[in-house]
This record gives C-alpha cells, structure tokens and sequence, in this order.
C-alpha cells in the first residue's frame, strides 16, 4: 500500500456519493484528488468494487480506459496535453516538447521532486483555442513556448499569479 489515505476517509467518500454503480466515477475522482499523489491505490480499488458492488474488472476497466486515472502514484500536478485532432493539428506535439524541455521528462513520467507528471489526454473542452493542456482542474489554451514556461514556473513556486491571465474560463 502506497496511500496515505486511510479505508474509513475511502468509506466517507464513498458514502459521500452513496453506494450506486454509476456514481463510480466520482467516486474514483475524489479518492483520486485526496491521495495527495493523484492516483487509486490498489486497496481502494477492491474497497469500491466490494462496497459498491461492481465487478474489481470493471473498475479497472474504468480506471485503464480514461487518461485522468492512475494505480500508480503521480505528480502532485498532472499536466495533461490533448492529443485530440484540432490541437494535434495545432502543433500540439511541439507543445509536448517544451514541457519535456521545460520539465526534463518524458510523456508517461514524473520529475523526482513528485511535483509533476507528463501524459497526453483526449480533448480537454478548449478547441476553440488550441493547443490547449489541463494541469489539476485548470485548462490553458493558446500555448506557446513562453507561456509552457511561465505555467512551469508558476506550479513550481506556487505562483498561481503567473498563470491567472492563461486560463480558460470554458
Ligand atoms: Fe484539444 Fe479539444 S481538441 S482541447
């Protein structure tokens, strides 16, 4: 076990949403968000699957299939850059650059600090203003290498002044 979170804060959660299949989604977001480490630990998976009656394979159906979910620990800050068409074809691949540079990682990764973790991700709702990334809950559009630079920045020295100006309000 690689959680901080203890299986009576899971239960809460879980009783939070009540005990329905379809709520296993948020379900797995909030546990997700208060591991601190962005990820579903392995017992927490079997917890959910037992306390909401869902087979422990559609969980991991669930949790394999979206980009957003992880059984690994990750970055406190997941940078996820959209792969989606209209941002591929908005050079979102360089964007993927300046954040490998900027990062000294690869897709897939975390720095060493634990500060961050590198993916790519399907549309993130900011078409209109590709080539666009969600870093946490925030979505930032119209990226340029002086911008990948400035959000770096700001995540790393807990600016969030820096990056106000970037956000999308989609
Ligand atoms: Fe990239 Fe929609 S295609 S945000």
């Amino acid at each position: 076990m690689q959680t901080s979170l203890t299986e009576a804060q899971v239960i809460q959660i879980i009783e939070k949403h009540g005990k329905e299949a379809r709520k296993l989604i948020s379900i797995l977001l909030d546990i997700e968000e208060a591991s601190g480490r962005n990820f579903v630990d392995e017992p927490w998976v079997a917890l959910v699957s037992r306390e909401l009656d869902v087979p422990l394979s559609k969980v991991y159906d669930v949790l394999t299939f979206y980009a957003m979910f992880s059984t690994k620990p990750r970055g406190e800050f997941v940078i996820e850059i959209c792969k989606s068409t209209p941002c591929h074809f908005n050079k979102a691949e360089q964007v993927v650059d300046w954040f490998k540079e900027a990062l000294g990682i690869e897709v897939g990764e975390s720095t060493l600090d634990g500060k961050f973790t590198l993916i790519r991700t399907s549309c993130v709702g900011a078409c209109d203003v590709g080539p666009a990334v969600k870093i946490g809950n925030d979505v930032y559009g119209n990226l340029t290498r002086e911008k990948v630079d400035i959000l770096v920045k700001s995540y790393k020295q807990a600016l969030p002044e820096l990056r106000e100006e970037f956000l999308c309000q989609n």
